[in-house]
């Protein structure tokens, strides 16, 4: 299983790869998909509101009012029933990839397991929209999905009488059902909404909007494609024929030439088989749980950074229990916790410099502890040799670390790049253990942990705490995000990254004048 994840993990990587050389790592779509799922709902929202406003519930008057906002009203209420119908597709597209992406790099077992299970109910919340809203338009395709819908939930056998003869006869069919189409196709969405909110409850500092310039482009991509390609009905329904479908919506609809085909039973079977399988699919099989991030409350002061920086909301802060005169500690909640190792680089007691005590952090993986890893670089850092040596600090779900090493290079392979403090890099550059740092983890944007490379970048920009020391000269650290098929380009910049570092005067201790930052610095930062 994890080879054949890892071959579609270089695949998918592979397919991003061109996104990523077309728009950059900070706008590939393909790293928004949840967050471009929520633009496409609201641009959905905010379409269908207008279009209600002037929208008939009525066996003709359906038809006639949206006859009236594609040809009449074309410029205002035409052009929002274009975006509503392109958005409510491209959130299809959006959502089935962010569920592929999401299974494929193995972000939902675990104590990730939350967003994955609230996520497949929404599946059938989108469907539904969808099909009550091509409904309602009442034309042939509506009244081929009216009839093949009914017909299937017929096969139940739960409704008194058939409810697919309402469709089959003009004198049975009442305006009753347009009413409850309507409500039907309000009352989903608004149920949706609720439940996309609880989808990311687990996700600390979700990102539910695609930045700035992805959301213009992709709302004028719409826009230029609503005024080329109308949305528009077609035939209006005739209960008198039996409808022949031209225009198939295959976002929407692909499953039904199925119930054409099978049983309407069989296919409820598969429907709720389908859907049963994905919502056991976080333990099948179960991840094997890594230690939970423990905290120690002699060496916790509450500053509540750890619960800031922890991608899944798996650290709260409680009224403190000892009487150290701290007024709250950190707790983690062991169900929630992923082992990401990211609150560790988030703790100000996390520093190598404290020499004369065990390096016993507020909060640590027991495993993987930063004394075990200050041991560790230390003495790497000893075996190197050469006037180029560097210490690469990589993430367990980035690029291969082991093909980087040599004389002057050693890598030391975290949970997460988030997990290093920058106190580390402080501590190995400025006592000279080695002449260069060089970071690198998952692709920016699309960290395994959601948020590590994204706080390593801010922490070393000074813009979060803790934050790298002015004194740490910048020219010797070197950063490469990269992905799994990235391997060459980290090879070749850590090479040119050694290259410029051999052209650098010594580094001296007092070489650099504080700044009027440094000299505010917090004391308690390192220690
Ligand atoms: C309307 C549909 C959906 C929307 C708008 C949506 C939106 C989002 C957003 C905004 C995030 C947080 C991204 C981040 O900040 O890292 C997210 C995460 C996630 N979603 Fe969805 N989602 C939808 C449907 C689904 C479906 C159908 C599935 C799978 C069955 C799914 C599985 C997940 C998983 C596994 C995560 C990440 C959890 C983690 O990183 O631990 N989502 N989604
Ligand atoms: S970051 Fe460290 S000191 Fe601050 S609350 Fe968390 S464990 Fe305590
Ligand atoms: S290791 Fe730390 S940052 Fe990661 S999930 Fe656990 S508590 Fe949160």
């Amino acid at each position: 299983m994890s080879g054949m994840r890892s071959v579609a993990k270089a695949a998918l990587e592979s397919v991003e790869n061109l996104f990523e050389r077309a728009f950059g790592p900070e706008l590939n779509p393909m790293h928004q998909l949840g967050a471009l799922g929520w633009f496409f709902y609201w641009i959905v929202i905010v379409s269908g509101v207008y279009l209600y406003i002037f929208f008939d519930t009525g066996i003709h008057q359906a038809y006639e009012s949206l006859e009236y906002i594609t040809n009449v009203q074309w410029y205002a209420a035409g052009v929002m029933r274009s975006l509503h119908r392109y958005a409510s597709d491209a959130l299809v597209i959006v959502v089935m990839l962010h569920l592929l992406r999401e299974f494929v790099l193995d972000r939902y077992r675990g104590a990730r397991w939350f967003s994955w299970f609230t996520g497949v109910p929404l599946l059938w919340f989108m469907f539904a929209c969808g099909i009550t809203g091509y409904w309602m338009v009442w034309d042939v395709l509506a009244q081929y999905i009216a009839l093949a819908t009914t017909e299937w939930l017929d096969t139940l056998g739960i409704f008194g009488e058939t409810i697919a003869r309402n469709f089959l006869n003009p004198d049975i069919l009442s305006g009753r059902f347009f009413t409850l189409m309507v409500f039907i196709h309000i009352a989903v969405p608004l149920f949706m909404l609720l439940v996309m909110w609880i989808h990311i409850q687990r996700q600390n500092h979700a990102r539910v909007n695609p930045p700035k310039k992805l959301a213009i482009g992709t709302l004028g991509m719409l826009l230029v494609l609503s005024f080329i390609k109308p949305a528009v009905s077609q035939a209006p329904a005739d209960l008198g024929t039996v409808p022949t479908v031209i225009n198939f919506d295959w976002f929407y609809l692909a499953a039904y030439p199925l119930l054409d085909k099978l049983p309407g039973l069989t296919m409820w079977a598969i429907a709720a088989g389908g859907t049963l399988l994905l919502l056991l699919l976080p333990w099948l099989p179960p991840r094997r749980r890594e230690q939970v991030a423990v905290v120690d409350l002699d060496n916790c002061n509450g500053c509540g950074r750890c619960v800031d920086d922890c991608p899944f909301t798996a650290v709260v802060l409680q009224k403190r229990t000892d009487d150290s005169g701290f007024s709250e500690e950190a707790v983690v909640k062991h169900d929630l916790c992923t082992s990401c190792g990211v609150c560790v680089g988030a703790c100000p007691t996390a520093t190598p410099f404290r020499r004369t005590s065990e390096l016993v952090p507020g909060i640590d993986l027991p495993d993987l502890g930063m004394q075990a890893l200050r041991d560790r670089v230390v003495e790497a850092a000893a075996g190197l040799a050469g006037d180029a040596r560097v210490i690469v600090f990589g993430c367990k779900n980035g690029p291969d670390l082991q093909r980087l090493e040599g004389p002057a290079v050693a890598a030391i392979e975290l949970q997460c790049i988030g997990m290093l403090p920058p106190s580390f890099i402080d501590f190995l550059i400025t006592r000279q253990h080695v002449e260069g740092i060089f970071l690198t983890g998952c692709i920016l944007g699309d960290c395994h942990n959601r948020l590590g490379n994204q706080w390593t970048e801010q922490r070393l920009a000074g813009a979060r705490d803790p934050y790298l020391r002015e004194r740490v000269p910048r020219e010797r650290i070197g950063k490469c995000w990269a992905g799994v098929t990235h391997n060459t380009r980290l090879a070749r910049e850590l090479a040119a990254f050694q290259e410029r570092i051999k052209g650098l005067p010594p580094y001296h201790r007092a070489a650099r004048a504080p700044s009027a930052r440094q000299a505010t610095e917090r004391s308690d930062t390192h220690g």
